[in-house]
């Protein structure tokens, strides 16, 4: 196996004993996300923010809105109208068969989708109580046009001669969804239920400052699709007093994109978390937004694909390991900017230490180090 880990100055391989990252038997290997479901008050406001974000919208009546990539394939984001919240994530099986293999064993069946998503699903509760789907057979969206990325000179690399360069300041054009970070309360437990029914493997661990010996808390998840790359993560799980959503990601063609893309944003004054900088676990260049509805989500360009053969790297959990360039991490992006959510994270710590999640004192006292280190 190689270990692309060896150079990286925080990162080092599992020691004897410590999560191989893989289950050795899953139920099926799940090929990537398909697409996020949410629900949200107000589906005009949420189509308004989509388009300046970089959406095409493929599907929209009273009670639902479907949301596209200019990549071929299902919508990225279904939101139904409803409260505010996430509802779960969806994956594509590779096949009709494996949601037949998944259903049984997990004592669900297989349904089928509306006629404006087409194909099958199987939809299962995991252990922190996100409703997964996973479908196969869906509807196929042919590709859109997308946005080249810029002819750049590289160095002494000349790529444009009497030729200036101006970018448009426009909405970044999202190509398809990357991946989905949710926190959760009995997070090893979720972790190893993804390993063992989808057939994620962990590209990356993380553990609470000083914590190591106590385990994994944060794991960076991608697909298993053999000697075909897959995203460094297409999922992301971390440890933390309440269940809830954390980000979605979505991938644009070029650093100019996205950062004409987020000028582009915030001149129609929506709300900047955290950006421009290069992720560590991932490598990802990422901008940060908060929608109307409050949810944080990221536009992204040139991140890491692994095939199944690199083993999980190790690194500790702290706000400065979170990129390899850019400006530090904002309270808004790290969860503690005062606020409601905040109040509501830090006061869900209380019942979290007493209940049977996985956080005690000291898992608490790593977590508030994480955001200060
Ligand atoms: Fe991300």
């Amino acid at each position: 196996m190689t270990d692309v880990h060896e150079d990286l100055h925080h990162e080092q391989g599992a020691l004897a004993g410590e999560h191989p990252g893989r289950a050795q038997q899953p139920v099926i290997k799940v090929q990537d996300i398909a697409w996020l479901e949410l629900e949200k008050p107000d589906l005009a406001r949420a189509e308004v923010f989509a388009h300046a974000f970089g959406f095409t919208t493929t599907y929209r009546s009273a009670s639902e809105l479907n949301l596209r990539g200019s990549d071929p394939g299902a919508p990225c984001v279904i939101i139904r109208k409803g409260r505010s919240r996430f509802v779960g994530p969806a994956f594509r099986a590779a096949d009709a068969a494996d949601l037949v293999r998944l259903a049984a064993a997990t004592g669900s069946t297989v349904r089928r989708l509306p006629e404006h998503l087409g194909g099958l699903s199987v939809d299962v509760r995991e252990p922190a109580g996100a409703l997964v789907r996973v479908v196969a057979d869906t509807l196929d969206h042919e590709a859109l046009p997308s946005q080249e990325p810029l002819p750049l000179n590289v160095g002494h690399d000349l790529r444009r001669t009497n030729a200036p360069q101006r970018p448009p300041r426009r909405p970044a054009v999202v190509q398809r969804l990357g991946h989905v970070v949710l926190q959760s309360t009995r997070y090893r437990e979720s972790l190893d239920w993804y390993l063992e029914h989808l057939g994620l493997i962990v590209s990356d661990f993380l553990f609470f400052p000083g914590q190591r010996e106590r385990g994994p808390t944060m794991s960076f998840i991608r697909c298993d699709r053999g000697d075909q790359p897959a995203d460094h993560h297409t999922l992301a799980l971390t440890l933390g007093p309440r269940n809830r959503y954390v980000h979605s990601a979505y991938q644009v063609s070029d650093l100019d994109a996205l950062a004409a893309g987020g000028e582009h944003l915030r001149d129609l004054g929506y709300q900047h978390s955290w950006g421009i900088g290069r992720h560590i676990q991932g490598s990802q260049i990422f901008d940060y937004w908060r929608d109307p509805d409050g949810f944080l989500v990221e536009h992204f360009t040139d991140g890491d694909r692994f095939d199944c053969s690199l083993e999980p790297g190790w690194g500790e959990m702290t706000a400065s390991n979170l990129a390899q360039w850019g400006p530090p991490a904002t309270p808004d992006f790290l969860g503690i900017a005062p606020g409601k959510e905040s109040l509501r994270e830090a006061l869900a710590m209380i019942p979290a230490v007493r209940n049977d999640s996985e956080i005690d004192l000291n898992r608490l006292l790593g977590l508030m180090k994480v955001a200060r280190s």
